[in-house]
């Protein structure tokens, strides 16, 4: 893949955590008084949903030690010596942009003189430059990545390790996040750039990490870096620099929890979705002011931008908006913002973001900042680049979620923008609504009624109008992502248009209703699908649709709750598909949790 920045640098200056260029890895660090390797792999694991294609370790001391391998960390953790105490050690998780999937490209990457190890996370634009240069001295790479160039620049520097740090941070164009060790030397060097890095003071020694969550089971708060700044970090010290001077930052809480060891993550996050939905109310009511109703209302553009997931859930909101509320609002992916007319200062743009880390997502709010918008986050992530950099954020606090498949964020996601869309039209959702929502979803989850083998095929299809849609989308997303099966969702009344050409009796359609007024059109649409010799499951939190089969949801009142009930049986399909199918649905081939590449 050819990854050049076109985007130029930010000029926006609230766009202060960038991580929006090529970076799709978790780097993890630690010096101090207890078993580096254990709470290294311990971090490793932890992070192992930003990238799962290969991993290494490399252990401090007189000499170091490196351990890397092709697949997932249990792999890597295999391969390591019992024993061996050190107290010093980084580690990495890779989600492969520059060569192969293999030994020779995981990290860490030893310089020339096998002194220094480095785990780098992103990508450099200037990697032919840096090749060049070091060629021109005589050493060669032995892997196919840009990472390597890192450790080989840090020997050539010699000298003061912290001092090399700084100049070969510098020197590095596009995106250079890294952490590095030296022989003989406890501490772990820190620089970011362009990538997120936080980095900790706990009681037996310092840590560093792309994230967070590998952080929360050591310490309570964390400084989070700022592009060019860098670390020196050891079991007493956790020092950050700048331009060659100490700087002293404020730490943050670290509000997360590290998700618990469980057989399949995407099951315990779909079990969760009741009680993340009662914290995103009340983070949500919270948050969710007069102010930002009236901006919504006086904007002459309300954009809604996301990307996958949460671009359903921008649907879903301009839906709302325009009927709960009146307001004419359009949903785009994020990643296609930039091919409509340019914003301006008239413009309101809600990003929904899961992680705040998508570069896409990132992209397109840094357009619509520096395009003079008022930019508001929906973020799962409070310390995260999209939180930072927009002007309000709505906080989900929907927990951790480390499967790749969203499942609970997507629900907050739909429960936040529903809750905005009733206050700009001067309502609010009341506990008791609340209430019956989470009892349906619990009687939803409970009770796991679409799965039927016949689903296990490629020429399954989701059908719905309006609301029912995007809930169609959303499931097909899913099916596609963690069973590789070809799942397509059309609106109800577009098939005769064109796609009910693919109707055979070899197919099998989910119609979807949550809508009492689209009862009569969903019927005649299930109606044409079965007189062509499709199999049709209803799924329907609104009557009969006269299917070989209904599965009724629970009853809620609320028609524009109903999608998040809807969307949860097509959750359960997409799991037991997978587990059917014997795949692995928190580690989807190809994917990664959080796309920080564009
Ligand atoms: C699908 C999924 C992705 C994400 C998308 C955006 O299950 O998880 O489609 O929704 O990559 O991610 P966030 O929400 O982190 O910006």
């Amino acid at each position: 893949m050819s990854l050049v920045n076109i985007y130029g640098e930010f000029s926006c200056a609230k766009f202060l955590c960038p991580a929006y260029k090529y970076c799709m890895c978790g780097i993890v660090g630690y010096s101090g008084s207890q078993n580096a390797k254990a709470i290294v792999m311990d971090g490793l694991r932890t992070l192992e949903y930003r990238g799962y294609d290969s991993a290494g370790v490399a252990l401090g001391g007189d000499r170091l030690k490196v351990f890397k391998t092709a697949g997932r960390v249990n792999a890597l953790d295999a391969m390591l010596p019992a024993g061996g105490a050190c107290h010093t050690a980084i580690g990495h998780t890779r989600w492969a942009t520059h060569g192969k999937p293999n030994a020779v490209n995981a990290h860490p990457h030893l310089s020339y003189d096998k002194k220094i190890a480095v785990v780098h996370n992103g990508v450099l634009e200037n990697c032919a430059e840096l090749k060049s240069e070091l060629a021109g001295k005589g050493i060669s790479c032995v892997s196919e990545t840009d990472s390597e160039l890192l450790a080989h620049l840090l020997a050539l520097e010699g000298g003061d390790m912290l001092e090399a740090v700084r100049r070969v941070g510098g020197k590095a164009k596009g995106s250079a996040t890294f952490l590095a060790i030296r022989e003989g030397d406890p501490a772990v060097y820190v620089f970011r750039k362009g990538a997120s890095m936080l980095v900790a003071k706990g009681e037996y020694g310092s840590f560093a990490a792309s994230d967070g969550l590998a952080l929360a089971r050591y310490v309570g708060t964390a400084t989070v870096l700022q592009d060019d700044e860098y670390a020196r970090i050891t079991h007493d010290v956790c020092a950050i620099f700048k331009d060659g001077a100490r700087i002293f930052k404020s730490s943050t809480p670290l509000r997360v929890s590290p998700p618990k060891e469980c057989a399949c993550h995407m099951r315990a996050e779909i079990d969760e979705i009741p009680a993340a939905l009662e914290r995103t109310y009340l983070k949500v009511s919270e948050a969710l002011d007069d102010e930002l109703a009236d901006r919504v209302r006086r904007a002459k553009r309300v954009m809604l931008a996301g990307c996958g997931t949460a671009f359903h859930a921008c649907r879903y909101g301009k839906l709302l908006l325009e009927q709960m509320a009146g307001i004419c609002a359009e949903a785009v992916a994020a990643s296609e913002a930039d091919e409509g007319a340019p914003v301006d200062g008239d413009t309101l743009a809600l990003f929904v973001t899961q992680s705040g880390e998508t570069a896409d997502t990132l992209l397109a709010m840094k357009r619509c900042a520096e395009g003079g918008a008022y930019t508001v986050a929906v973020t799962n992530v409070e310390s995260s680049g999209a939180a930072l950099a927009a002007d309000k954020t709505l906080f989900l606090d929907a927990g951790a979620e480390v499967a790749v498949a969203a499942t609970k964020s997507y629900c907050c996601q739909l429960l936040a923008v529903n809750m905005l869309a009733r206050r700009v039209a001067g309502d609010i959702l009341r506990e008791e609504e609340l209430k019956k929502l989470t009892n349906g979803a619990k009687e939803c989850i409970a009770r796991c009624e679409l799965f039927e083998k016949r689903m296990l095929t490629d020429k399954l299809f989701l059908v719905g109008r309006g609301q029912d849609l995007v809930t169609a989308k959303e499931g097909a997303l899913k099916l596609k992502e963690i069973t590789y099966r070809q799942a397509e969702a059309y609106a109800a009344g577009e098939l005769k248009h064109g796609p009910i050409a693919l109707i055979d009796s070899e197919s099998t359609v989910i119609a979807l209703a949550t809508r009492e007024d689209c009862l009569p059109r969903m019927r005649a649409t299930v109606s044409e699908l079965r007189s062509r010799g499709a199999y049709v499951v209803g799924l329907s939190g609104a009557g009969d649709l006269g299917a070989d089969k209904t599965v009724f949801l629970p009853s809620l009142e609320d028609v524009t709750l109903r999608p998040i009930l809807c969307v949860l049986p097509l959750q359960e399909l997409a799991l037991c598909s997978s587990l059917c199918l014997g795949l692995d649905p928190d580690k989807p081939r190809n994917l990664a949790k959080s796309v920080t590449v564009i």
